[in-house]
């Protein structure tokens, strides 16, 4: 079954999609984006994905009445169902539009709307078993990271650079000491049992991943605080845990050469995945 991509209208073959090199996503990062997946072939939080995706676009000044934007729901499940796969990874994707170079942008510009449905094909069995190891980064981003934008490149670089030290992600520190979150995830840390995780501000995505993760402590029982949380208590956690989309919850073992904990994945790491993967199976 092909790989499927719907651009501005038109669905085709993954492999044969293209956008113009006019288009300002590629010379400006002028665009926002969601990534969405499936569990049992149903979308997750789709609801949540979408509405982050309007207030992304809004807040970036794309024109909240592109139609488009208005039928994103039933473009994706469209290109979900013929993508066919079990399980599906989704990319959605809208940018300012195409016209020659120039920071101001034509008024009345149509933007550019592209879904990608690739498989899942993410497997991270062995590191949510062993844990992972993070390194932190100093948190170079401009001050609108609650905008899921294009504009990933200090994102990149430094989960490269993670990569280049045995790291699965980076953990970014702002220039206070405060951790914001990781490169593509939101971050938490266990203290005494209680889970901490920093509080949404422009400087870090509201995960919709997060958002779960915080409900499904709350229903568990976990002790919970939105709260600063500096990179000296990251070093001092029990546990520290990664959410994204594709991660789920992940348990960090190491940061840098420190051990967490006892080096191991951790229990309220244990309690809050099997939490997690229940309700994304029975959504
Ligand atoms: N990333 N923080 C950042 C910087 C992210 O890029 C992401 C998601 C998250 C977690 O958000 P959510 O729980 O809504 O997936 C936090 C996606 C998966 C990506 O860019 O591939």
């Amino acid at each position: 079954m092909p790989e499927i991509a719907y651009v501005n209208g038109e669905f085709v073959p993954l492999a044969r999609a293209t956008l113009s090199v006019d288009d300002r996503g590629t010379q400006y990062g002028d665009g926002v984006y969601e990534v969405i997946r499936t569990y049992g072939g149903r979308l997750f939080a789709a609801d949540r994905h979408f509405a982050r995706l309007r207030r992304s676009a809004a807040a970036i000044l794309l024109p909240e009445d592109d139609e488009r934007l208005v039928a994103i729901e039933s473009i994706v499940s469209d290109a979900v169902e013929r993508g066919g796969f079990s399980e599906s990874l989704i990319y959605v994707q809208f940018t300012r539009g195409t016209a020659p170079r120039g920071h101001l942008w034509p008024k009345g510009l149509r933007p550019n709307c592209v879904v990608t449905v690739r498989p899942f094909a993410i497997d991270l069995e062995r590191e949510r078993r062993e844990g992972v190891k993070v390194v932190l980064a100093p948190d170079l981003r401009w001050g609108r990271c609650d905008i899921k934008s294009l504009n990933l490149l200090p994102n990149v670089l430094a989960r490269n650079e993670a990569r280049e030290k045995g790291a699965f992600e980076a953990v970014f520190v702002d220039r206070d000491g405060r951790v914001t979150e990781a490169t593509t995830s939101n971050v938490f840390v266990v203290e005494n049992g209680a889970l901490l995780t920093p509080p949404l501000r422009p400087n870090l995505l509201p995960g919709v991943t997060r958002s779960i993760v915080l409900e499904l402590a709350r229903s568990e029982g976990v002790p919970l605080r939105e709260a600063e949380t500096t990179r000296e208590a990251l070093l001092a956690a029990d546990e520290v845990l990664l959410s994204s989309t594709t991660v789920e919850v992940l348990p960090v073992v190491k940061i840098g050469d420190r051990p967490v904990g006892d080096g191991g994945p951790g229990p309220v790491h244990a309690r809050l995945f099997a939490a997690f993967r229940a309700a994304a199976k029975s959504a």
